[in-house]
């Protein structure tokens, strides 16, 4: 991690020449000394001793070199009528925002300053951050916010709750209009983790990030659950099981290194399309070995992201939510240097069937690809939804569902390739050609049915199976017939339900020239005010 306390080449500022041009600029000066001061070497150790950086020094590493402008700098807290406790009089209040490039494209950015009140938020703050949105919005800019704070300003009451309604606001008007990106950087407490969850990506670095409504000093008082901060709302918490932040790094360099990476796949806004990224080399060894990645065994797994870096360029794969419902893979590649969004389910976790998590995941990541023009590659196999009480009484139903209304509403060019099993109303969810597919592809390897053959043979021979001796022997005879006869590509191939069956190692030409030919792909979609996803 790299320090930078030693800010003061952060403006172009000649503080020791109280005239400039023959003209005094003494209070100009004098204010500029001031602002300097704020961040003390004290203030930089208190935050350096816990493994984070200054507000600024996030700032300088988000953004390329001597390309941010500061505004409102010397902005100072809102007045309290009815106060209560200290308020520390500060230029900023808080919370630094501005504009600069980052990989040479226009960015906007707020980052909170722990040090001024706990990085909390009130009225000014909360202005400055409005302000910030509104401008980002209004370029068709992405805007990033840096969160280090204690939630609402406890002094100014409803006026910081008001700020925080004023955020959310503008977070929901900017949804699908320009990517917006919350990086978590110490405490995001109460009404500072709401921002971040309408957000499109969530990034937190591992220990000195945490997320909750409510901290365990709460928790402890009004449930008596002793619980610890990481514990309660680690980085890994929400990795792995809230499924909350998207991607966690070990430290605050490399969390804000991150997000420059995935700004590199992304549009600015939802009129451009993502920047052309040439780093293409032909795989044509790796692209043989895609003909050996699914075993013979059908119940075998295999690990779908080896067929991800086999088709897509070289190095490419960014995984998003890598740690959270590991049985379905999302994430950007490139394919000839274009962006495409992969929804991949994974055999290695859960057989890949669809659960209420993974189909969460992927519902909400083809939302995001459809509304920022990015073309979408479903990699299919998946045996179906994931049986039991517990998925269906906690609605897989309606869960599962999203993934579908996803799928269907996205008039994005919409690719899929049936490596292995495609079942039942798995094969219908995955982006099948009756659900608005351009393309559906099938390696020889596809098993394509209602079911799979041990569920088949069960349900249409239960009486010979019944009344057999060897009723084991029965059956696996029986589902050997099926898997051979009925479990193919091929009679969906017949049928026209999917458009070709293809050899393995041909799968990235083939994808480079289907994406080519869809390139202009226009849908008119019904007039509506909006579609009512099942939330
Ligand atoms: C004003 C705050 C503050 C807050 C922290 N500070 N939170 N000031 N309003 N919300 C101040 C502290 O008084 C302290 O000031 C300084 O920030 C540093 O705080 P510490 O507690 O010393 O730091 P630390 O031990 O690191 O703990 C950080 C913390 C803790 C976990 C964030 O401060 C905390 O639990 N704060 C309250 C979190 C919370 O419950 N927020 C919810 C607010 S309600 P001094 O002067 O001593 O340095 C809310 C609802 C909005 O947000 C709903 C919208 C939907």
């Amino acid at each position: 991690m790299y320090y930078l306390w030693n800010l003061s080449d952060r403006v172009n500022r000649n503080q020791n020449n109280m005239d400039i041009n023959g003209r005094n600029f003494t209070k100009f000066q004098e204010r500029l000394q001031k602002y300097e001061k704020q961040n003390s070497k004290e203030a930089a150790e208190k935050q350096h001793s816990k493994g984070k950086l200054l507000a600024y020094e996030r700032i300088l590493i988000l953004f390329d070199k001597g390309t941010f402008e500061e505004i409102d700098a010397f902005v100072t807290p809102a007045a309290i009528d009815k106060g209560f406790g200290r308020m520390t009089h500060t230029y900023g209040d808080g919370v630094i925002i501005g504009h600069g490039k980052i990989s040479g494209r226009l960015a906007f950015a707020y980052a909170q300053d722990f040090n001024v009140m706990g990085g909390s938020l009130g009225a000014v703050h909360a202005a400055k951050i409005i302000k910030i949105q509104n401008m980002a919005l209004k370029m068709g800019a992405p805007i990033i916010g840096i969160i280090d704070s204690g939630g609402a300003r406890i002094q100014e009451g409803v006026a910081s709750l008001a700020g925080y309604a004023g955020i959310f606001y503008r977070n929901v008007q900017s949804s699908g209009v320009i990517p917006q990106i919350s990086v978590i950087m110490g405490p995001a407490a109460g009404g500072a983790v709401y921002s971040p969850s309408i957000t499109d990506f969530v990034f937190m670095t591992n220990k000195t990030s945490h997320m909750f409504v409510t901290g365990p000093n709460v928790v402890k008082e009004v449930l008596n659950q002793e619980v610890s901060f990481e514990d309660l709302g680690g980085a890994e918490v929400h990795a792995r099981k809230s499924g909350v932040a998207n991607m966690i790094y070990e430290d605050e360099e490399n969390t804000l290194l991150g997000v420059r990476k995935l700004l590199s796949y992304l549009p600015s806004n939802n009129l451009e399309n993502s920047p052309y990224v040439c780093i293409s080399e032909p795989q044509k060894e790796i692209e043989e070995r895609l003909r050996e990645i699914v075993p013979d065994d059908a119940n075998k797994p295999y690990d779908v992201k080896d067929v991800i870096n086999y088709i897509f360029d070289k190095g490419s794969f960014y995984e998003i939510s890598e740690l959270f419902a590991q049985n379905i893979v999302i994430g950007f590649g490139r394919l000839d240097g274009k962006t495409i969004g992969i929804i991949a389910n994974q055999p290695k976790v859960l057989a890949g069937t669809l659960d209420i998590n993974s189909s969460m995941k992927a519902a909400r990541f083809v939302r995001f690809c459809d509304s920022f023009n990015i073309p979408l590659l479903a990699l299919e196999d998946v045996p179906g939804f994931l049986p039991g009480v517990d998925q269906e009484h906690s609605g897989i139903i309606r869960h599962g569902a999203k993934l579908l209304y996803a799928f269907a509403d996205a008039t994005v060019p919409r690719i899929t390739i049936i490596l292995r099993k495609s079942y039942g109303g798995a094969y219908c969810v995955m982006n099948s050609k009756n659900l608005g597919g351009d393309f559906n592809f099938a390696w020889p390897t596809a098993e394509i049915a209602v079911m799979g053959p041990e569920g088949a043979v069960a349900i249409l021979y239960r009486k010979e199976l019944s009344e057999s001796e060897d009723p084991a022997k029965l059956k696996k005879e029986l589902a050997a017939k099926y898997r051979n006869e009925i479990a193919n590509p091929y009679i969906a191939d017949e049928k026209g339900f999917i458009d070709e069956v293809i050899d393995p190692s041909i799968t990235r030409k083939k994808l480079i020239s289907a994406f080519e030919a869809l390139e202009n792909k226009h849908v008119v979609s019904p007039s509506r005010k909006h579609g009512n996803i099942p939330l």
